[in-house]
C-alpha cells in the first residue's frame, strides 16, 4: 500500500439516479471550501480505460460474454487506478468516481451471473488496495430512474445497460443496497427520490464528516 493522503469518494446506483448531477455539485462545493478535486468516471478515465470503454458500452464485448466483458472493465479499472486515482490520492486530492467496484459486482456478478469469487479475484488485482473511502449508492425504484434517463437522453441511443428490462434494473437496486448492508462503514445510502438540493445537502454533510475523521486519523498518526 502507498501513502494515501487523499480521499477517495464513490457514486454508485442505477441509470438516472443522478450520480452525475451529485457529483458534479460536490466538485463545485468542495473547489469552494478550497479542496483539490479531481472528478473522474468509469469506464474510463484514463487514455487507456477510455480505449476500453467504447468496446464496453457499444456491447462489442457482451458478444463474447460476460466473463470477457468482466476482465475487459477489470483491465480499464487497472489503468485508471494506476495512472489516475492512486497518484491523484497521494497529491491529496479528493477523488470523485462516478461508478467503481460495486459496479462491477451488481451488473457483472449478480446480473451477469458470474460467481462472486471470479468477481472478487478481478477486482483485487484492478484496485491493487485502492479502495473508496466512501460510497454513495444513490437508491431510486428501477422505473423512475429509467424515466430520468430516458428524459436526459437527448439524441443518445440507449447504451447496452440502458436497454435492459426493468426487472433487471430493479434486481440491480436490490444489489446495492445488499452491499451498503455488507459494508456499512464504507457505504452510504441515499434516497434519490429527492430534491436535487437536499441529496447535494445530505452528501456535502456526509463528506465534510469523512475528511474530518480522515485529517484527524493523520494528526494521531
Ligand atoms: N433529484 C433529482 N430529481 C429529479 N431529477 C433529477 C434529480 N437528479 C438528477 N435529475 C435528472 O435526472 C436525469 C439523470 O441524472 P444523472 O445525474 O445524469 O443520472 P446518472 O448519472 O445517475 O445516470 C438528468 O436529467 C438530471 O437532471
Ligand atoms: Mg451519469
Amino acid at each position: 500500500m502507498t501513502d494515501r493522503s487523499g480521499i477517495f469518494i464513490t457514486f454508485e446506483g442505477g441509470e438516472g439516479v443522478g450520480k452525475s448531477t451529485q457529483i458534479r455539485r460536490l466538485a463545485d462545493r468542495l473547489r469552494r471550501a478550497g479542496h483539490d478535486v479531481l472528478v473522474t468516471r468509469e469506464p474510463g478515465g484514463s487514455p487507456g480505460a477510455e480505449a476500453v470503454r467504447h468496446v464496453l458500452l457499444s456491447g462489442a464485448a457482451e458478444t463474447f460474454g460476460v466473463r470477457m466483458e468482466a476482465i475487459l472493465f477489470a483491465a480499464a479499472r487497472n489503468d485508471h487506478v494506476e495512472e489516475v486515482i492512486r497518484p491523484a490520492l497521494e497529491t491529496g486530492a479528493v477523488v470523485l468516481c462516478d461508478r467503481f467496484v460495486d459496479s462491477s459486482r451488481v451488473y457483472q456478478g449478480v446480473t451477469g451471473n458470474l460467481e462472486p469469487g471470479f468477481i472478487e479475484a478481478l477486482q483485487r488485482i484492478a484496485t491493487d488496495g485502492v479502495m473508496p473511502d466512501l460510497t454513495f449508492i444513490l437508491d431510486l425504484p428501477a422505473e423512475a430512474g429509467l424515466a430520468r434517463a430516458r428524459r436526459r437522453g437527448g439524441s443518445d441511443a440507449p447504451d447496452r445497460f440502458e436497454k435492459e428490462e426493468v426487472d433487471t434494473h430493479e434486481k440491480r437496486r436490490q444489489a446495492y443496497l445488499d452491499i451498503a448492508a455488507a459494508e456499512p462503514r464504507r457505504c452510504r445510502v441515499i434516497n434519490a427520490g429527492r430534491p436535487e438540493d437536499e441529496i447535494a445537502e445530505e452528501i456535502f454533510t456526509l463528506v465534510e464528516t469523512a475528511t474530518e475523521a480522515s485529517v484527524a486519523a493523520e494528526q494521531v498518526s
